[in-house]
């Protein structure tokens, strides 16, 4: 089942992808396409490419492409029923009942209802006796019921199954239950049970309001410390923050990025609104991608252990890819920001404020890193720092930044500019000559399609792979052609088993008369949606050339006869002999 097709026509032409796209990405015009900073992936010059002429977009650095339906899947972390609504309301347009196959977000709208339940249940369950421990532990860790409240927390008492009748009473089904992740399945088959059990409970909330999972403290010393929901058909974890729904409306664009849940919290309690925490896992790009939407800056202000001063280290690593701004804060004297803040009693929110406005950026912070690392009071250290210190600083690219940093090293250290300045260039040289020789690597691999995890047979067969991925789009742009196209080149004789799929796909739909593309996202794959798009955004070669289609179908029958040493291995000498016949009558 699939939304009728004249549905999805209006939809798309009342959702202009350039408008759409705008409301997310600054474009500007380049010829006859709008391009601008991709927000999938971190780049500093725009590969991210808007081609109004076919209502499309496609991102010539991270290979992400696909019409309107697959942007706002993307960008709003939504499934493709979700997203033809979104736009439809967008549109004011009514979308047809029943005509489409909704189970995934019916399943997905049960888990989110589930959930908030759950949340409930968990909160309610905080003012009864069995809570009460917890209760009692947030209360211990300072927070006061406002914040908790605010929070939403909760405590999953230690019966075992009170959520799971709990929800029954509301409703829900055993599947559902599971699919949430509130509920695991018994060993024996014999029903369900908590998924959480004596933990209090925080939720995690995505920027629409949905309650979308749980992270679960044990209050003893007990391991895991923090259990989480696992991925679930509404949670990734590597794509969500903790308070991200807060932070996005504190007014600011600086962000707190910590650690923990409690750190995230202690800081909202003390006014710090804009803290968000990753979910137990180290920063992903995704993640920062996400940040940047809200911020232009972020505060790293991980725990001052080795653990967390080894994240710090990624995390800028990460965050400068995705281009925003860096902080790093050091919580002074072996603490995470809850206990600082707390250690000052009062004076908490006052005192977290001048360490915040200490923090240097990434470069001083790594510089000081080095400083500890290395004694300069000795030549050794200090040609070693020096060293380490060109290298850092050659990373950034404002020269007059650079130099800055340079004057001020130098001087700390009572040596030559010249020198440091001379050091510096040596290392830009090199690493620009890395840098360039790994593009070309890249742009090598790229080529030969060996790195293709979508289209993996082009790699092994790139003459009939070309030929037959140039025809697909050769059709989709001229679809008055099908009729020779079809009649010249069966399907079975394409190769590249998986470009054959979009030659029956779009053939299909141009025979039934219908737009090519529009339904796409409903039988391809977010990735197949993608790779199709760069195929058509790579200018294959004479986009409407008749001749040059003559050429991808000659290629393709050519390829389609020949056999591979194995095939012909087994053939009889009969075969043999037409096999033979047959190459040397396509050869003339
Ligand atoms: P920490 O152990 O530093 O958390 O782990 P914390 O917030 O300071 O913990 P307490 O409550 O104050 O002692 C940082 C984060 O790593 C994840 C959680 O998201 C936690 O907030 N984590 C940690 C887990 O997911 N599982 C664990 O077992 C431990
Ligand atoms: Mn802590």
């Amino acid at each position: 089942m699939a939304f009728p097709e004249s549905f999805l026509q209006e939809l798309k032409m009342r959702n202009d992808i350039t408008e759409i796209v705008s409301a997310y990405v600054g474009l500007k015009r380049r010829g006859r396409n709008m391009v601008g900073l991709c927000p999938f992936h971190g780049e500093k010059t725009p590969s991210f490419n808007v081609y109004t002429e076919n209502g499309s977009f496609y991102c010539f650095g991270c290979g992400v492409g696909g019409d309107v339906i697959t942007f706002i899947m993307k960008i709003e972390n939504l499934d493709y029923v979700e997203a033809v609504k979104f736009l439809a309301q967008r549109a004011g347009m009514n979308v047809p009942e029943n005509s489409y196959d909704d189970s995934m977000s019916k399943l997905r709208t049960r888990i989110f209802e589930a959930n908030r339940e759950a949340a409930r249940f968990y909160y309610a369950t905080l003012q009864t006796p069995q809570g009460a421990v917890g209760l009692e532990y947030l209360h211990r860790r300072a927070l006061s019921d406002r914040t908790i409240r605010h929070f939403g927390l909760g405590f999953a008492d230690n019966d075992w199954t009170s959520l799971c009748r709990h929800l029954y009473d509301k409703g829900f089904r055993d599947d559902e239950i599971v699919a949430a992740n509130l509920g695991v399945r018994r060993r024996n088959g014999g029903g369900i049970y908590d998924r959480f059990t004596n933990r209090v409970m925080f939720p995690i909330i995505d920027l629409r309001g949905n309650v979308v999972a749980f992270g679960g403290r044990i209050m003893t010393d007990e391991k895991p410390k923090y259990l989480n929901t696992s991925d679930t058909p509404v949670f990734k974890k590597s794509t969500n923050l903790f308070s991200l729904n807060n932070a996005k409306n504190s007014g600011s664009r600086t962000l707190i990025l910590c650690e923990g849940y409690m750190d995230v919290i202690t800081l909202n309690q003390a006014g710090f609104t804009n803290a968000v925490a990753t979910l137990g896992t180290a920063l992903t790009s995704e993640q920062a991608m996400l940040m940047k939407r809200y911020a232009d800056e972020i505060v790293i202000c991980y725990d001052s252990d080795e653990a967390g001063q080894k994240a710090t280290a990624r995390a800028i690593s990460i965050l400068r890819n995705a281009g925003v701004l860096i902080r790093v804060l050091s919580v002074p004297s072996g603490k995470d920001p809850d206990e600082f803040i707390k250690s000052k009693g009062k004076d908490g929110p006052a005192a977290f404020k001048a360490i915040i406005e200490k923090s240097g950026n990434d470069v001083e912070y790594r510089l000081s890193k080095l400083r500890q690392l290395y004694n300069a009071e000795t030549t050794d250290g200090k040609v070693a720092y020096l060293n380490e210190a060109a290298r850092v600083v050659s990373t950034i690219s404002s020269p007059i930044e650079r130099d800055v940093y340079a004057t001020k090293i130098c001087n700390e250290l009572g040596i030559d500019k010249g020198a440091f300045n001379q050091q510096m260039s040596r290392i830009l040289h090199s690493s620009n000559r890395e840098a360039a020789k790994k593009e070309i690597r890249q742009i090598q691999t790229d080529l030969s399609g060996r790195n293709d995890k979508i289209n993996t047979e082009h790699y092994k067969k790139p003459r009939s792979s070309s030929a037959e991925e140039a025809l697909v789009v050769y059709l989709i742009n001229n679809s008055d052609c099908a009729n020779e196209i079809s009649e010249k080149v069966k399907p079975e004789q394409f190769q590249n088993l998986f470009i054959r799929r979009y030659y029956e796909y779009v053939l299909n739909r141009i025979e039934n008369g219908l737009e090519p593309l529009t339904n796409l996202a409903a039988d391809f794959t977010a990735d197949e949606v993608s790779k199709l798009y760069e195929l058509m955004s790579r200018s294959i070669p004479a986009a409407s050339n008749t001749d040059a289609m003559r050429e991808y179908i000659k290629v393709i029958n050519e390829e389609s006869t020949k056999l591979t040493a194995d095939d012909v291995k087994s053939l009889s000498d009969e075969e043999l002999k037409v096999y033979i016949d047959k190459i040397r009558k396509n050869k003339q």
